[in-house]
Parts: structure tokens; sequence; C-alpha cells
């Protein structure tokens, strides 16, 4: 799959983010090994903490349903408001939205960093791609226990 059509999954489902708190709507969609997608948006809670980010979901339901393999994630955000634009409505946003440190270790545990895409995008035309290792440099994974 290019990566054009996986931000245009997650660009589609930025939606679906319940953040009531924070106004920030994340939503990532992540590529398998053989071609199938998993999307999570960020699920916000009243009392806080409870908050999981969207990258996390997207992980937790692929790896809840014994997927192992993956190639690379494709991240979207931005502020609610931004939903009800028409540069919304063309799928264009106007900031990025890296992966917090929790999420780029959680990454760290299922992929292997020196080939594990990172997308980041504005629009299915405007991304940034990085590997795992550039974002989490020096990292703490499976192989150190
Ligand atoms: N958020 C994500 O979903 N992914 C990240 O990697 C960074 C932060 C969410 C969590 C919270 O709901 C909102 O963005 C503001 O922090």
């Amino acid at each position: 799959m290019e990566y054009r059509e996986l931000a245009k999954i997650a660009i589609k489902g930025l939606p679906l983010s319940y953040a009531p708190y924070s106004g920030f709507n994340v939503s990532a969609a992540l590529l398998t090994k053989d071609g199938r997608v998993y999307h999570g948006v960020n699920i916000e809670n009243a009392s806080f903490t409870p908050t999981v980010c969207a990258e996390r979901t997207a992980f937790f339901k692929a790896v809840s349903e014994g997927v192992r393999g993956f190639e690379a994630i494709c991240i979207v955000g931005c502020h609610h408001e931004q939903l009800m634009t028409e540069d919304y409505k063309k799928g264009i946003l106007n900031e990025w939205a890296p992966p917090c440190g929790v999420c780029r270790q959680v990454m760290r545990e299922f992929c292997d960093p020196t080939e594990f895409k990172i997308i980041l995008a504005r629009s299915e035309d405007d991304f940034r791609v990085f590997r795992l290792e550039e974002l989490l440099p020096e990292s703490f994974g499976p192989e150190n226990l």
C-alpha cells in the first residue's frame, strides 16, 4: 500500500477521535506487513490519566488480534475546529502530530527500529517519513532483557 493511501485513511478517521478535554484530535493508520490496516484514535477520559493515544489504540487493536508484523504507521492530528473547515473536507491539515515518547516505546516493542516507518502527514500529498530509530535513538527493547 502506498503511503498516500495510508494518510487518506488516517485523515478520514480523525472525526472518530474522542478528545473533549484537549480538543486535539489524533488518528493513526497502522500498516501490517501483510497489507492490512488497523486504525486508531485518541480516547480521552474525564479522569485524564486513562487517556490513550491514537497510535497505541491502533497497535493494541492489531496486537490483540494476533498481529505481530508491522511496516509503517501514519499519524495525523488537528485541533477540533479544523474538522469543520473546507481544508479538512479537502483532506488538508495545518499541523504535524509527532508521536509521544510512550507511543514510540510501544512501537519499539513490536517493530524493528531500523525498518519500521513513521509517517507524519498533513495531507496525502504532504508527508514526512522517519525510521523508528531516528525518533527513538539508542532505544531499549525486548533484546535488552
Ligand atoms: N495524543 C495522541 O493521540 N498521540 C500522541 O502521540 C500525542 C498525543 C493525544 C493524547 C491526548 O488525547 C491529546 O493528543 C492531547 O495530548
